[in-house]
């Protein structure tokens, strides 16, 4: 069927009463009140003249309707553009208005107050720690920083002496997990958490150990008296005496706060469809890895540094986005445009605060005057506006990476540091949520039908 032809099931928003309806009965609380709009939705089997009508609550209605009017109707939904495949109680993302809440807090304030830990404790417990179970955390996860020699010896040693550091840091990942197999069993909450742990702790341990690697500096082991941000630019950059500036560790730090969760991205979702089969989370988190190593997804920071350097200078922005708007060479403005956000990603903001500030410490990125230049002529472009393409988190943040002396490669792997906590928070909730099981779509055939096998003397 095209999409041409007339439509066989109408969807119906509000509906009749619920008394004329012949199927599902609605439960939703709302229609107790006073509302005169029924919150359903009729959905009508113009073939059969069935009909069935479910609740929406919140704006989502349970397929469970479709199944009702014919066990064999599937909804085309490529991308997951209408579909919610989870209830989530994590992170709240209202895209056109340019809202972000990690478990009902706003981003803002987060990012302004809190540290990365206490983030992590939040979106993995739904709530804010009191001073001891901060503590608690924190030397929990400082006592879980170090990898076993072998990993770095036996494993990290094998790889290629320019391997990119993602595809170092996705292996490393997926490898870290042979070493815990009791992480299979994961079913078990005591394993579970400890494994969260483990994950959390080790993940700049690894990533530090991938860029020492490819420029072939001797590994530094964690230092477990310093802050997580600390200490993981201390097993970056520590060669000799090395002193770590508190502006740059603070704004390490809020750049992991803005990256540690946002709902049900690329990466997340591919971390909750692995963990759906049962699988350890170590593999799961490198499927997630794997997913936000993409330039539309967690690539894209990697991608908008290469395409700035590119440009080259303010006078050459005009005729980049006028090659952007017409689609030469496939040219994207990267660092711009969401799937969900239709406003300035509230990440952006801060990240473009954050980066005046380490410029205080660092010298100004010379690229900052094009990507300013970039963001002006594109917010006020019609192509860009009628689109709603804004800046996203990944338009700044790369700008900072780089005044911070991070090379290119390892842009990806500073945005899947703090993001690991986003995988594990939604991996756990998952594993717990009673609504769930193996990941298993549908598809729409599109082969051939039934035919004999030609022999090879015959084609
Ligand atoms: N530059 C130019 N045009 C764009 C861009 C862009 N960055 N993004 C979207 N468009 C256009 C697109 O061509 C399409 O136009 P038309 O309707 O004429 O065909 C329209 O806007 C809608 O785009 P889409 O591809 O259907 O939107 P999507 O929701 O599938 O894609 C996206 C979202 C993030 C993949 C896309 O905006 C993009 O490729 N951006 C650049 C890469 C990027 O910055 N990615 C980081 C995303 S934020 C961090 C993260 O999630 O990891």
């Amino acid at each position: 069927m095209g999409w041409s032809e007339p439509p066989t099931v109408i969807l119906e928003s509000g509906g009749e009463s619920l008394q004329q309806q012949q199927q599902i009965r609605t439960t939703d609380p709302r229609d107790k009140g006073t509302s005169k709009v029924p919150e359903t939705i009729t959905i009508t089997d113009d073939r059969t003249g069935k009909k069935v009508t479910v609740p929406i609550t919140d704006g989502v209605f349970p397929s469970s309707a479709l199944r009702e009017l014919d066990p064999d109707l599937r909804m085309y939904d490529p991308a997951y553009l209408s579909t919610a495949a989870c209830r989530s109680a994590i992170t709240y993302l209202d895209g056109d208005n340019g809202v972000l809440r990690y478990r009902g807090y706003p981003i803002e304030q987060l990012a302004e107050k809190s540290t990365y830990l206490e983030v992590a404790y939040l979106l993995l417990n739904g709530e804010l720690p009191d001073k001891a179970q901060l503590a608690q955390w924190t030397h929990d996860v400082v006592h879980h920083t170090f990898i076993h020699e072998n990993m770095r010896k036996r494993f990290v040693d094998g790889f290629h002496y320019d391997a990119h550091p993602m595809g170092m840091f996705v292996s490393a990942v997926a490898a870290l997990g042979t070493f815990y197999p009791e992480a299979k069993d994961v079913l078990d909450k005591d394993v579970r958490d400890k494994q969260i742990l483990r994950l959390i702790a080790k993940a700049p341990t690894i990533a530090a150990m991938c860029h020492r690697f490819s420029v072939g500096l001797p590994f530094v082991y964690p230092d477990n008296n310093l802050s997580y941000p600390a200490n993981f630019l201390n097993m970056m950059w520590k060669v000799g005496e090395y002193e770590i500036d508190p502006r740059l560790e603070r704004a390490m730090d809020v750049l992991f706060i803005l990256h540690a969760d946002h709902e049900q991205n690329c990466g997340t979702t591919a971390m909750r469809v692995v963990g759906s089969s049962q699988a350890d989370p170590y593999s799961a988190a490198a499927a997630a890895s794997s997913a936000l190593y993409g330039p539309l997804h967690g690539g894209a920071n990697e991608a908008v540094v290469r395409m700035l350097t590119e440009i080259g200078s303010i006078e050459n922005v005009p005729a980049f986005i006028e090659d952007v708007k017409s689609g030469k060479a496939g040219s994207r403005l990267m660092g711009f445009g969401h799937r969900v956000y239709k406003n300035y990603d509230p990440r952006a903001r801060i990240i473009k605060q954050t980066a005046y500030e380490v410029f205080q410490v660092t010298g100004k990125n010379p690229l900052l005057d094009i990507a300013l230049k970039l963001e002006e002529v594109a917010l006020n472009d019609d192509y860009f506006k009628s689109r709603k393409l804004y800046p996203n988190v990944d338009f700044y943040s790369g700008l900072i990476y780089q005044a911070m002396g991070f090379p290119v490669e390892m842009f990806t792997v500073l945005f899947a540091i703090p993001r690991t906590v986003g995988w594990l928070a939604h991996w756990q909730e998952l594993l717990t949520d009673k609504d769930q099981k193996i990941s298993r779509p549908r598809q729409w055939y599109a082969g051939p039908d039934s035919r004999d096998y030609v022999p090879m003397i015959q084609r």
